[in-house]
Parts: structure tokens; sequence; C-alpha cells
């Protein structure tokens, strides 16, 4: 079974989701470490609930990117991990620790990539007046959100939509393509071609037939598979 590092450094939802996932079964792999840049995170909370192993430290105690980094690979390994999920990870990572894990790690961004990447994705879509926003799960490289994509989910955008109202609608489809893009990556059925990521076909698992996000139609594509 693949043994996954979450990297949060906030809220937690989107790892809630992974858990609630993993849990039922639906994603064939095993949290063997949660990690945080921010101890007193609500994601490192709610690790700590679920008997899941933590290592949480503050950056700035460390002199470097590069040493806090180091500190966080040595974790990684003692505990055997063979993959990394950022899920809400709000630091860049170093050369050497992509480098240590390279194809094996996993980000969601709140926007349709390779439109409004950095730090706020959703907003900088509401306030540039796109009509269609949404999330894109990607392979994480150097440089920032532009790493080989997996899947994208796309959502109306109404006019009378603030920050708050579109985040949620995003989020809402972050917690469904999120897991299903984890649960295909520890079925290794994704297969990286380039910049091009192709599906392989799994055991016939039923397409779900309509994506509604916050009461809206949203187009997702590679499409969710049951459970998802
Ligand atoms: C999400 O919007 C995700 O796209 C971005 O960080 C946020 C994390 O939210 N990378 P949460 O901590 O999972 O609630």
């Amino acid at each position: 079974m693949l043994r996954i590092a979450v990297l949060v450094s906030g809220k937690g939802s989107n790892f809630k989701a992974i858990l609630e996932h993993i849990t039922a079964g639906r994603i064939n792999a095993e949290v063997a470490l949660l990690l945080s840049n921010v101890p007193a995170a609500p994601a490192v909370a709610i690790a700590r609930e679920a008997g899941i192993p933590v290592w949480a430290k503050s950056h700035k105690d460390f002199p470097s990117r590069a040493a806090f980094d180091e500190a966080m690979l040595d974790a990684m390994r003692e505990s055997g991990v063979d993959a990394v999920i950022l899920a809400g990870y709000m630091r860049l990572l170093s050369p050497g620790f992509i480098r240590a894990y390279r194809g094996k790690i996993l980000n969601i961004h709140p926007s349709l990539l390779p439109a409004f990447s950095g730090v706020s994705g959703g907003a900088d879509a509401r306030d540039y007046g796109v009509k269609l926003a949404g999330c894109t799960v990607h392979f994480v490289v150097e440089d920032l959100d532009a790493g080989p994509v997996i899947i994208q989910a796309a959502v109306p955008v109404r006019d009378q939509d603030d920050t708050p109202t579109l985040m949620r609608r995003i989020h809402s489809l972050e917690h469904r393509v999120y897991p299903q893009a984890i649960a295909w990556f520890a079925e290794n059925r994704l297969v990286a071609e380039g910049r091009v990521v192709r599906l392989l076909p799994g055991v016939d698992e039923p397409a779900v037939a309509a994506v509604i996000a916050d009461g809206l139609p949203a187009l997702v594509h590679p499409p969710l598979e049951r459970g998802f």
C-alpha cells in the first residue's frame, strides 16, 4: 500500500476529505506522516485526532528553506514515505526536496492552470472577471504551479459572487477531485509523457453522471469515478 506524507499549513479541509476516502477504502494508501510548517494549524489537530503521526515545526526555527526541507525529508524517510501530497502547504519546496520525490509529489491549486498560479489563484480569477473558475491537481516540478496536469474541474462564476462564495464552490470540488487524483496515483494509473498525463483504464468503475458544485453544474475531466 502506498505510504503518503501530507504537507499542510492551514485549515486542512482537503486533508480531511482525503482521510475520509482512505477510511472508506476508496484510496489504496495510508497517511504515514502529516507534516506542517505551522504547528498550530487546524490541519495538525485533525491529524492528531485521527491518530496519524505528526511532524510539525515552524520553518522560522531553521536557518534556511533547504535546512527545513532536509529535516522534513529525514522525517519522511524514517516513516517510509513513498509519495507526497501537498494540501494547502503554503511554502515553496526547495529543489532538493523535489528531486528526492520527483514525479511523486502532487498539489492542488484553486484555479484552472496555467491561469492564476500563485498564492491567491481563486481570488485572482474572481477579480479578473473570468466566467469559469475551478481547480487543478498537478504533479509538482521546480517551477511554481507548472507541473503536468492530472485533473481539472471548472465551475461557473456568477455576477454576484465575491471571493468567499466562489472559493466555497471551488473547495467543494477540490474535496472530490483531489481524492480521485490520489486514488489514480495509488493505483499506478497515471502515466506522464512529457507534459501530458494519461489516465490508464481502471476496473470498469462507472463515471459520476453529473457533478454539481454548490448548486451549479461543474465540468470535471477526466470524469470522476463512482464514490468521488
Ligand atoms: C486550497 O484552496 C488549495 O487549493 C490550496 O490551498 C487551499 C487549502 O485549503 N492549495 P485546506 O487547508 O485544504 O482547507
